[in-house]
């Protein structure tokens, strides 16, 4: 008899640990996270340390992470693609060299892992360099779904369209946007709030936008007419939400 044992690959979760209320982490993602031997974290920018991420502060009010090992994973927001690309592969090793080692890896991310996130981009990385290991996402309250129970505002009823826009990108198209769909969430607003406004201004739409910045966390902000915004209240985890008057 051969007495050849299979070595044990870990699994890559990708887990969403919700807009930033740790009440909205769900009870799977945190028996994932409490049970993986390593949490990845998105770092995206130089010089922060996994402690000082919003997920993991999240996290870290629920789970006892000491003797977690935290996993730091550099992915930086830029257009760069070459940046992008080294980024990514540099981060995907590093989860890679884990999951070889037997090591359940749990990537976790604000939100939703299947929206905006840069979870989805590893998967094919990781997968390339370790094939026999299991992939799992587990979904997360989204800050879509999260700023519309704040603001009280449907994101859709009946037969209505919902357009949801990462606006940073196409600020142009905002007039046909507007026109075409019963509601539109720009998320990523961030340095483009003031140019949003504007515009959403001058077509009509100030009363009938909810700004909503930082959901879920002690300094939620919720401003119905946006035409009394102001600028301290901008802050990169902040959206719009425009609906047919
Ligand atoms: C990279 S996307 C991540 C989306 C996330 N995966 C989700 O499901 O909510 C980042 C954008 O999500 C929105 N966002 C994330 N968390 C937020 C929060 N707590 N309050 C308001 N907007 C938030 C902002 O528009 C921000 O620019």
């Amino acid at each position: 008899m051969s007495s050849m044992v299979a070595e044990r690959i870990g699994l890559f979760y990708g887990v969403g640990v919700g807009p930033g209320d740790p009440e909205l982490l769900t009870l799977k993602a945190l028996r994932i996270i409490k049970a993986a031997g390593a949490i990845a974290v998105p770092i995206s920018k130089e010089g922060i340390r996994a402690e000082q991420s919003r997920a993991l502060k999240v996290v870290g009010q629920e789970a006892d992470l000491a003797g977690t090992e935290l996993l730091e994973l550099f992915l930086p927001m830029t257009k760069d693609a070459s940046v992008l690309e080294s980024s990514r592969t540099i981060a995907a090793g590093k989860v890679a060299e884990r999951l070889s080692s037997g090591i359940d890896v749990a990537f976790i991310t604000i939100g939703d892992p299947m929206l905006y996130s840069t979870f989805s981009y590893l998967v094919p990385l990781v997968q390339k360099l370790v094939p026999e290991a299991g992939m799992h996402v587990v979904p997360g309250v989204s800050s879509v779904n999260a700023a519309a129970a704040a603001s009280s505002v449907p994101l859709a009823e009946s037969g209505e369209k919902v357009l949801v826009v990462p606006a940073a990108y196409s600020i142009e198209e905002l007039k046909r946007w507007i026109e075409e769909f019963d509601t539109v969430v720009l998320m990523k607003i961030f340095r483009k709030v003031d140019e949003l406004v504007e515009l959403l201004t001058a077509s009509g739409c100030a009363k009938r936008t909810v700004f909503v910045s930082k959901v879920g966390w002690p300094d939620e902000v919720v401003v119905t007419d946006i035409s009394r915004l102001e600028v301290a209240e901008h802050d990169y985890f902040s959206m719009l939400i425009v609906r047919r008057g």
